[in-house]
């Protein structure tokens, strides 16, 4: 008789940090030294897609990962803490419910495809452990909420626990050793500012040359300026950014998404040796986004950057054309950009 082959797919959506989380107060459980915000970013442009079976035809086998069509390592750290905890879970549903099927022992087989460039240097693995984590809660049919669920993504990647929910996004560091309180919960739909829009600028495809585990271990080991930002600048961001998203403030949200990426970059030269995540293309970015505010009169656009020099620029749909028109102007010998930027041509701002 053919075993039964227990499936759930799920997609997970990309997350951009305007209040970035660096710094672990503990590696292991991924416990941050600061609380972050980030913004969800439409599924239709960067997501990953999760399916998880398991199945008693699978016994003898470990547990297996395929990752854009090529094997993948499962067996890291935060992989395997990820699949302990859900399992876990499982297994306490299936001792209260003995009719239910024992899935928690049966092998997984996780297959996982990005709909954007893995090596782009975009943060790939915010989405990859947040759809990992769903899809195995689905298929155990759990009923644990994105909350809840946050607990587990986190301890795969930090920023992945932001990913469960789509929109406006907190990570509250929590005080707790053990980690329980250090969760992602919803600051605001995306219903809530529908108009908010993100440029992206791949500068660089390169997988980046320091890691974010240890850019932070180095940052927190090594930088003095890192101390005043967790103590002082993050508390002051948090707070301002989350009444700027409340009170749909673009100027605000756009002067402290920058404040904070160069917070973020000013910590990590200030490590010793220094790190240095933009390089040159980045810096024209950041000049590009001053000159296209001062064109329109007002602050239209926000730059941020995570670990590496890839540009991500925030904005309003109605600011479409000083905004996204001036960068198509400045970058249109490059690819990927969709024919509605061509649109906005005409009328960008121009540059000197
Ligand atoms: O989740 P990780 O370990 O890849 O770290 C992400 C760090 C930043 O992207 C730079 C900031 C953030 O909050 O996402």
């Amino acid at each position: 008789m053919a075993e039964t082959i227990y499936k759930a797919s799920t997609t997970a959506p990309v997350n951009i940090a305007v209040v970035k989380y660096w710094g672990k107060r503990d590696p292991k459980l991924n416990l941050p030294t600061n609380s972050s915000l980030s913004v969800t970013l439409s599924q239709a442009d960067l997501r990953t897609l999760t399916t998880a079976t398991c199945s008693a035809s699978y016994q003898g086998q470990e547990d297996s990962l395929i990752l854009n069509g090529e094997p993948s390592d499962i067996k890291g750290a935060r992989t395997q803490a990820c699949l302990r905890e859900l399992r876990a879970k499982r297994a306490a549903l299936e001792a209260e419910n003995p009719s239910l099927p024992k899935l928690s022992t049966l092998p997984l087989r996780i297959v996982s495809e990005n709909n954007f460039p893995t090596a782009a240097g975009l943060a790939s693995s915010a989405a990859g452990f947040a759809a990992l984590v769903r899809a195995i809660a689905d298929l155990y049919e759990l009923p644990s909420s994105p909350t809840e669920l946050s607990l587990i993504a986190r301890q795969g990647s930090g920023s992945a626990c932001r990913s469960l929910f789509g929109g406006y996004v907190a990570w509250r560091a929590g005080e707790r050793d053990d980690g329980l309180d250090s969760k992602a919960v919803e600051v605001a739909p995306a219903s809530h500012w529908p108009s908010m829009r993100a440029l992206i600028l791949v500068v660089s495809a390169a997988k980046k040359g320091v890691s974010s585990t240890s850019g932070m271990q180095q940052t927190v080991a090594t930088s003095d300026l890192f101390k005043g930002r967790v103590a002082n600048v993050v508390p002051a961001h948090m707070a301002a950014m989350e009444a700027a998203i409340k009170d749909r403030d673009f100027a605000k949200f756009a002067e402290v998404t920058m404040k904070d990426s160069n917070s973020f970059h000013a910590c990590c030269a200030d490590t010793y040796p220094p790190i240095y995540y933009m390089n040159d293309v980045s810096r024209a970015a950041v000049r590009a986004v001053q000159a296209i505010n001062e064109a329109a009169g007002k602050t239209v656009a926000a730059y941020t950057f995570d670990a590496g020099p890839n540009a991500v620029i925030y904005y309003l749909e109605e600011d479409s054309a000083p905004v996204v028109g001036t960068f198509y102007n400045l970058l249109q010998s490059t690819d990927g950009w969709k024919d509605e930027a061509k649109s906005y041509s005409s009328t960008a701002t121009q540059l000197d």
